[in-house]
C-alpha cells in the first residue's frame, strides 16, 4: 500500500501540527493519494473516488446530489426532512473558518458528486462534528467508510482529538461504519453519539460486532 501526500492543502486556520498519518488501510480504503487540496481514495472494493475542498461554487450540483438521493439518506444525513441547502448554509459549511467541506466523485465530471462530507468544531474543544451523505446508489461500496477515514486523518492534521457524530437509532449503516473506525458509541434518547478518537494510533481499534 502506498500513501502519498503532497502537502497540506487541507489545514484549517486555527489548527494545530499534524498529529501524524494512518494509512488508508486503518480507514476501509486501499490506497490514497494526496495532491494539493485533492485527494484520491481508493476503496476495498476498487473504487476510485477523488475528494477535494468544496466551494461556493458547488452548492448546484451538492443539491442535485440532494434530488437523487433517497428520504431516507437525506434525513440520516440531517436528522429531519431537508430537500436542498441553502445559499447561507452551504456558504458557512465551505467557509474554511468554520471547518472543512469535501466532495466526493467517482469521475473526472466535477459537476457530479456522490457525495460530500463536513467535519466542524462543535465547541467544545478538541471535539469536531463529521458529517457523511454518499449517494444512494453508491451506497453499500466502501465509500462512505473511505470518506469517513479521510476525514478523521483531516481532523488529525488539524489537531482534533475527537471527531463525532450523531445518528438516528436505527442508521446501521452509519453505525457500522463509525464503530469499525473504533468509535465508542453512546445511546441518548432515540439518537446515538458515535465519538472516535483522534489522537494517538488512530483507527487501529478491532471492528465491533454488527
Ligand atoms: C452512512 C453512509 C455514509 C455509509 O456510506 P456507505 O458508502 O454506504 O458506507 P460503506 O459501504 O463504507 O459501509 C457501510 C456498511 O454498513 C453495512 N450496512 C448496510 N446496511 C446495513 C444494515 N441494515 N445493518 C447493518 N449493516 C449495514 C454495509 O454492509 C457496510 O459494511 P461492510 O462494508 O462491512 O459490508 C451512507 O449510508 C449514507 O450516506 N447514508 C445517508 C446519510 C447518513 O445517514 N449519514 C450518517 C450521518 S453522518
Amino acid at each position: 500500500m502506498t500513501l502519498v501526500h503532497f502537502d497540506e492543502g487541507n489545514r484549517v486556520p486555527g489548527g494545530t501540527e499534524p498529529t501524524g498519518r494512518n494509512t488508508g488501510e486503518d480507514h476501509g480504503m486501499a490506497a490514497s493519494a494526496t495532491a494539493g487540496n485533492r485527494t484520491v481514495l481508493l476503496t476495498r472494493s476498487g473504487i476510485r473516488v477523488l475528494l477535494r475542498n468544496a466551494g461556493a461554487g458547488d452548492l448546484e450540483s451538492v443539491n442535485e446530489l440532494h434530488a437523487r438521493c433517497s428520504v431516507r439518506s437525506r434525513e440520516g444525513r440531517y436528522l429531519r426532512r431537508r430537500e436542498t441547502l441553502r445559499v447561507s448554509e452551504w456558504q458557512r459549511l465551505v467557509d474554511r473558518r468554520h471547518g472543512l467541506c469535501q466532495v466526493a466523485f467517482v469521475s473526472r465530471a466535477e459537476d457530479r458528486p456522490i457525495g460530500y462530507a463536513t467535519l466542524t468544531p462543535t465547541g467544545r474543544p478538541g471535539d469536531w462534528e463529521a458529517s457523511v451523505l454518499i449517494e444512494d446508489l453508491w451506497q453499500n461500496k466502501g465509500v462512505g467508510t473511505a470518506v469517513a477515514g479521510r476525514l478523521i486523518d483531516l481532523a488529525a492534521e488539524n489537531g482534533v482529538r475527537f471527531v463525532i457524530t450523531h445518528v438516528a437509532v436505527g442508521n446501521r449503516p452509519a453505525l457500522w461504519l463509525f464503530r469499525r473506525l473504533g468509535a465508542e458509541v453512546t445511546v441518548r434518547h432515540d439518537l446515538v453519539e458515535a465519538r472516535v478518537a483522534v489522537a494517538g494510533p488512530r483507527g487501529r481499534t478491532t471492528p465491533a460486532p454488527r
